[in-house]
């Protein structure tokens, strides 16, 4: 349990009442009790009001605040307020502000703006960190710590430039193994000294973000910054956790976001908290994909969804509503992936700046008459029913998909074959072809342990670190099944090719060579042709994007290209390896191919599908105690149906009992249990 003093899934979100006055705080009570709201989350932003000066600290109207909010039955999740820096220090210590991706030192202004390398920005944050901590420690209405608030951005000043080389001698101990791992002697970049790196940006090896002369250092620059800005988290958690020992400590992520190697910050947080703003086409197993992800930061524990607009956005291109009842229906997507908290950005909507016509639970209107607030009560008072029934509730998957961060880095970075490869798509397409089916997944590290799966995916593996590959191995001479696609197996840690042939590291476990790869406009495509019928897999299909042009070393050929100069040559491939087998999918397939290849995968392990449901119907399973919660969420406009064939269920936000096909509404959702 996050925190057992509430056990039931806390509902609430982000609350700034240091925009308005009293009589408005007195309204927000009553209608936030009205909507059943139980948590808020303060403090995210008030670094310049708590402390006006260098010397001075005030407390005094968070005091308030807090106090106001637990005498009315509301619950705290306390922001530490340093993820914008007050203007008085970006004056008074210039190293707070960061130089950007253009080499363009900044002025004051904006979010998020702090060099994680500053000195003075480690010191205050820090400070600022304790002294919260000191404050509320007795508090009884501090149930979590929010550090500073959606951690992202590189800098590229001095500072930064000084901790990069020291962060990079930690790294390599000696220049002779940078400029080995950088393969400098290309263009003549030899470095003899230390001083002589300088961060990569668009004054130096980068432009438009992720163009790089030279990969080795883009890859090590965004470790690097990653780093240093998990630092910047840890100082502010120590800080708080001399204090407050058993309070639990996040920081709110966003999910897909490029730039962090979330799997290392999810070790370093009690709790795994996240944003979710899926935009109106955002494929909804996109956004189940990413709580899966989230879930995966640590190891299957339930998450926090730490906020998510109750009607729309203000920061897209187009900031549609959320339509009647998606607001409910995207919320226990949530929960039934595993999260334990819904809490909205915000709770009421301001008058001014940036974020005026972001979403609120209470809107410019000021009272409770609109829709969304009916929406938002209704679900407090669902929620507040559900009790603690859901609350810790597992998910179990036999099937994972691997997702790492530093191997999505190398594929950006690369040059070539493909602008069109985006790794986010590929493995978005592996997961989807599941979610279709109703089979739950582990989306995981490549530290996770393999042995608890009998099924792992890593599309386009373009690097293989360490000894991963002998784990693979491993997991497939115990009996399992893994999968991988065309370029993979292509680079070490460093993004330095492995010589001797693709797929490199894993040659050996898929039993192939890869000896080309051709890359083609995505309208172009190329045909997978069935050697013969295995199980669902049957004639052609199509594939795009990549084509690696392999030759089998022993693996057995399941399907062939069917067009141009490669025609006949392996496009799919099975390798059996000790008691499992490994596939490997050359190009990029459609979604018919993955249908049926997912079935058949499937059935030769008896992984078996929570349910049969119509297309647009979500099916997600947790468990607590072998007391089964199955969620069916209906995202089509239209009423559907599902299968349970001869036996009976009990949904628990309707009280009905259903058997054989069952119907849903549109937008609608059902938690289904045994009957006792
Ligand atoms: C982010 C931030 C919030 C707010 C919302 C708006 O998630 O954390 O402060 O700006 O976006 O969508
Ligand atoms: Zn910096």
């Amino acid at each position: 349990m996050i925190n057992d003093t509430l056990p039931k899934i806390w509902y609430g979100g982000d609350y700034n009442p240091e925009q308005w006055h009293e009589e408005v705080w007195n309204e927000d009570i009553r209608m936030f009790k009205l909507a059943g709201i139980d948590v808020a989350t303060l403090n995210v932003f008030a670094w310049a009001r708590n402390q006006p000066d260098e010397d001075t600290y005030d407390f005094a109207a968070l005091d308030a605040t807090i106090d106001r909010l637990y005498q009315n039955g509301i619950y705290t999740c306390l922001g530490t307020s340093t993820a914008a820096h007050p203007a008085w220090m970006a004056i008074k210590y210039p190293d707070v502000l960061r130089v950007d991706y253009q080499g363009r030192k900044r002025k004051f202004g904006g979010r998020h703006n702090s060099c994680p390398n500053s000195p003075t920005f480690r010191k205050y944050s820090e400070r600022m960190a304790e002294k919260l901590a000191e404050r509320y420690k007795d508090h009884p209405a501090v149930l979590i710590w929010h550090i500073n608030n959606e951690y992202g951005g590189y800098c590229y000043c001095d500072n930064c430039a000084e901790s990069f080389r020291n962060w990079l001698k930690e790294q390599y101990q000696s220049i002779e193994a940078v400029n080995k791992s950088w393969n400098t002697a290309f263009w003549g970049h030899t470095f003899y000294d230390w001083d002589e790196i300088v961060p990569p940006n668009s004054l130096s090896e980068e432009w438009d973000g992720n163009r790089t002369n030279f990969q080795g250092i883009s890859l090590d620059y965004r470790r690097f910054q990653s780093d240093r800005l998990l630092e910047c988290f840890k100082i502010e958690r120590d800080a708080i956790r001399k204090h407050t020992p058993n309070i639990p400590i996040t920081t709110n992520l966003m999910g897909l976001y490029p730039e962090l190697d979330y799997f290392k910050w999810g070790k370093e947080m009690d709790v795994v908290s996240w944003d979710n703003y899926p935009s109106i086409d955002t494929p909804v197993s996109m956004t189940a994909m990413t709580h899966d992800l989230m879930r995966g930061l640590k190891n299957g524990k339930p998450f926090m969804l730490m906020e998510q607009t109750p009607s729309q956005q203000n920061w897209q291109a187009y900031n549609s509503l959320k339509r009647p009842g998606v607001m409910r229906l995207w919320s226990y997507q949530a929960i039934s992936r595993g999260a334990d908290t819904i809490l909205f950005f915000q709770l009421r909507r301001s008058i001014g700046a940036t974020e005026k016509f972001h979403g609120a639970v209470i809107e410019h209107v000021g009272h409770e008459h609109t829709r969304v607030f009916r929406e938002t009560a209704a679900l407090g008072k669902e929620l507040g029913k559900l009790s603690d029934q859901l609350i810790d509730a597992k998910i179990e998957a036999k099937i994972a998909i691997v997702f790492d961060w530093e191997n999505r880095w190398g594929i950006d970075l690369t040059s070539g074959p493909s602008i069109a490869l985006d790794y986010v798509k590929e493995v978005h397409k592996y997961y989807d072809a599941l979610y279709q089916q109703n089979i739950q997944v582990d989306m995981i590290g490549v530290e996770e342990d393999l042995s608890k799966y009998d099924v792992v995916i890593a599309p386009v593996l373009y690097m293989v670190k360490g000894d991963y590959a002998q784990k693979l191995e491993e997991f497939v001479s115990n009996g399992g099944t893994f999968v991988t696609t065309f370029f993979s197996g292509i680079v070490d840690e460093h993004d330095l090719v492995t010589t001797g042939g693709y797929p490199g590291k894993l040659r050996k476990l898929l039993g192939i060579w890869a000896e080309e790869i051709d890359a083609l406009h995505p309208d172009q495509h190329n045909r997978i042709v069935m050697k013969e019928r295995m199980g669902r897999l049957d004639g052609e299909y199509t594939c795009n994007i990549l084509f690696d042009l392999i030759h089998s070393e022993g693996a057995e050929v399941v399907a062939e290209y069917g067009d141009d100069f490669y025609k006949g040559m392996p496009v799919v491939t099975k390798n059996t390896f000790g008691a499992g087998d490994a596939w490997y999918i050359a190009s990029s397939p459609d979604g018919d191919f993955l249908r049926d290849f997912i079935t058949e995968i499937c059935s030769a392990k008896e992984i078996k599908p929570l349910l049969k449901s119509d297309r647009g119907v979500e099916v997600s399973q947790r468990v607590k105690a072998d007391r089964k919660f199955l969620f069916v969420m209906n995202h089509n406009d239209t009423t559907s149906s599902f299968e349970l064939d001869h036996v009976q269920k009990l949904d628990l936000l309707s009280g009905e009992t259903l058997t054989g096909t069952a119907s849903i509404a549109a937008h609608q959702v059902m938690i289904l249990t045994d009957l006792e």
